[in-house]
């Protein structure tokens, strides 16, 4: 096994076409930079990456993975994709939009009440025509995704439970890598290289970057900022890197210790906003009107803003925020901006 290995672009990009792939998301989002954001930090340039508009139902990072994930599903040429999640997951919304796209129909189990005033990803999974099911926890969940799947190939359709598709992780990692390849190119193009990337991860998405830096020997870091605290993330990172290097057919490792991904910006726990949070929020909005999310993009921009005020950069270093949706969650949490 090597450490780190040279390939050019096109070399990774012939190892991401030997996956099976479909065409759902708008690619080669944006790279914008915030220099207002700059000025008003007094910190190093900061170069946003759109990844939030990648197009299908209000965009985000889960659509450059669902381009896999369903790839690998249409082997079984369901009819229908179940699929359980969380209450106000930007995933569930992302996956009603591609299944639209493919002309699937989707069943979502969201863990959760229906709350009285349905908002965010919720309200969009109804506009987008989800069939949606509650369930009280994961093992409720679990048997009503059966049960659902079951009554589907009971009147003669043909149900993908996605919850069971084994590439959520890989295609998570390989859409990062490709995403990576997109910024170095764009800020070549400005003349520029990255120094470090930040992003809103649990590890899927930054195991791309880090295998990215590893494949091109890349002189840049990928600080990853978590929006929960419930994974031990250098194992877990480590570990789908590692699946992904495989899948590719890649002879190189990421090992636990290169791993770094923040836990210091959850706040009080997955799923409620922060005070640090809700400041990035609004400064991203009232510098650069970009809307980030106070449940992930925010708290990773949250991380990213502590950093630039502890001196951890010169004013020549190319920080790259990687910004991958969640904006339907600021409608959900309307009080936090008034
Ligand atoms: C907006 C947003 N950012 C970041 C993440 C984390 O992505 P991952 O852990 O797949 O890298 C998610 C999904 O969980 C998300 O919805």
């Amino acid at each position: 096994m090597s450490d780190t290995m040279r390939m050019s672009h096109q070399e990774i990009r012939d190892r991401i076409a030997t996956l099976p792939r479909l065409d759902i998301a708008l690619k080669q989002t944006p790279l914008e930079e915030a220099r207002n954001l700059t000025r008003v930090l007094g910190g190093p340039r900061i170069f946003v990456k759109r990844d939030d508009l990648t197009g299908v139902a209000l965009g985000g990072n889960k659509l450059r993975n669902l381009e896999f994930r369903l790839a690998h599903a249409m082997k079984d040429e369901p009819d229908t994709v179940v699929v359980g999640l969380d209450l106000q997951s930007n995933s569930a919304r992302q996956t009603v939009g591609a299944c639209n796209k493919l002309g699937l129909k989707t069943i979502l189990v969201l863990e959760g009440r229906r709350p009285n005033n349905v908002q965010g990803n919720l309200l969009v999974d109804y506009l987008l025509g989800a069939d949606v099911h509650f369930a009280a926890d994961r093992h409720e969940q679990r048997a009503l995704l059966d049960s659902l799947a079951a009554d589907v190939r009971a009147r003669g359709g043909r149900p993908h439970i996605l919850n069971d598709n084994p590439m959520f992780d890989v295609a998570s990692a390989v859409a990062y890598l490709e995403v990576t390849l997109e910024v170095i190119e764009q800020l070549g193009e400005r003349g520029l290289a990255p120094n470090v990337f930040y992003m809103s991860s649990s590890g899927k998405g930054s195991a791309g970057i880090m295998l990215a830096q590893k494949l091109l020997g890349g002189d840049f870091a990928m600080n990853a900022v978590c929006a929960t605290d419930e994974f031990h993330l250098p194992s877990r990172t480590a570990g789908i890197a590692n699946e992904t290097s495989a899948a590719l057919g890649l002879d190189i490792t990421i090992a636990e210790d290169e791993v770094v991904n923040f836990t210091d910006f959850v706040g009080k726990g997955y799923g409620i906003p922060s005070e640090a949070g809700d400041e990035a929020v609004r400064l991203f909005a009232r510098t650069e009107g970009i809307i980030l999310d106070p449940i992930y993009t925010g708290k990773a921009a949250a991380g990213l803003i502590a950093h630039i005020r502890e001196g951890r950069f010169s004013k020549d270093d190319v920080v790259v925020f990687v910004h991958t949706g969640g904006t339907p969650a600021i409608f959900t949490w309307n009080e936090l901006w008034l």
